[in-house]
């Protein structure tokens, strides 16, 4: 069956030192306690090897929040899967809002990403999420299908079963403004429903799905106890090691 999971993103916050404190604070909190759900953090290219060097990653999974569309070679500032991979990291996050929207990621070049991240044995966690006015004007269940469709519809079902997912609402991100947990129920149910459809009902029962946009320890019990809710991908609230792990025992 599949696994639940609450992954924090930390986006562009925290100095190294900043953030190999934080990470410390989360995997000593993990010491104490034992998660229902296998908990990740998503970091800056910066701090994966530090990070990864004072970790335990099989309490504690490492990723990183982007990776290059290319292999090797003349592309100067991006930092490749393999890269990522040698610092120790299993995880990588592609397609978050942020980098479609600020840094015109397409679903072309998330599939050049996802195919490098597989051949370097990282998981992705792939966002999907419709933007406000797709949420208001009734199209939001066609936008995720396409998001889907085009980023991911390409792999082999043995390759889809390595993805997790992510649905973000972009208007929820960062804003305040959760979706309620029927609203994410709903999508959630709705997605894995398109993947059964094109990988079949085994497939899409075993993909984990996870609700992102201003998750918190306050809302995170009632989100997951949505059926087809499998977990957190968790911005501002995982950069505080007490409230990530107040969502983390939500399970
Ligand atoms: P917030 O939890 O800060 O809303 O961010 C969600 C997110 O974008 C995680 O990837």
């Amino acid at each position: 069956m599949r696994k639940k999971i609450v992954a924090g993103n930390w986006k562009m916050n925290t100095t190294l030192q900043e953030g190999v404190g934080l990470a410390k604070d989360v995997n000593e909190a993990l010491k104490g306690v034992t998660p229902q759900c296998d908990v990740i953090i998503a970091v800056p290219f910066t701090h994966l090897a530090p990070i990864a060097d004072v970790i335990d990653q099989q309490k504690l999974g490492l990723g990183a929040e982007n990776c290059a569309d290319h292999a090797k070679g003349a592309y100067t500032g991006e930092v490749s899967a393999a890269m990522v991979a040698s610092t120790g990291a299993t995880y990588v996050i592609l397609g978050h809002s942020e980098r479609r929207q600020y840094y015109g990621e397409t679903s072309a070049t998330l599939r050049d990403k996802v195919a490098l991240a597989l051949e370097n044995r990282l998981t992705p966690i792939f966002c999907i999420g419709e933007v406000l006015e797709e949420r208001e004007n009734g199209t939001y269940l066609d936008v995720v299908k396409t998001q889907i469709e085009e980023g991911l519809f390409n792999l082999s079902a043995d390759d889809f079963s390595k993805i997790i997912l992510a649905y973000e609402p972009v208007w929820a991100i960062g804003t305040g403004k959760t979706a309620t947990d029927d609203q994410a129920e709903e999508m959630h149910a709705y997605i894995r429903k398109v993947i059964a459809e094109k990988y079949g009902q085994e497939v899409a029962d075993n993909t984990s799905i996870l609700y992102g946009g201003s998750c918190k320890p306050s809302n995170a019990k009632a989100l997951f106890a949505k059926p087809n809710v499998d977990g957190g991908l968790i911005g501002g609230a995982s950069l505080d090691a007490q409230s990530f792990m107040g969502i983390v025992t939500a399970f």
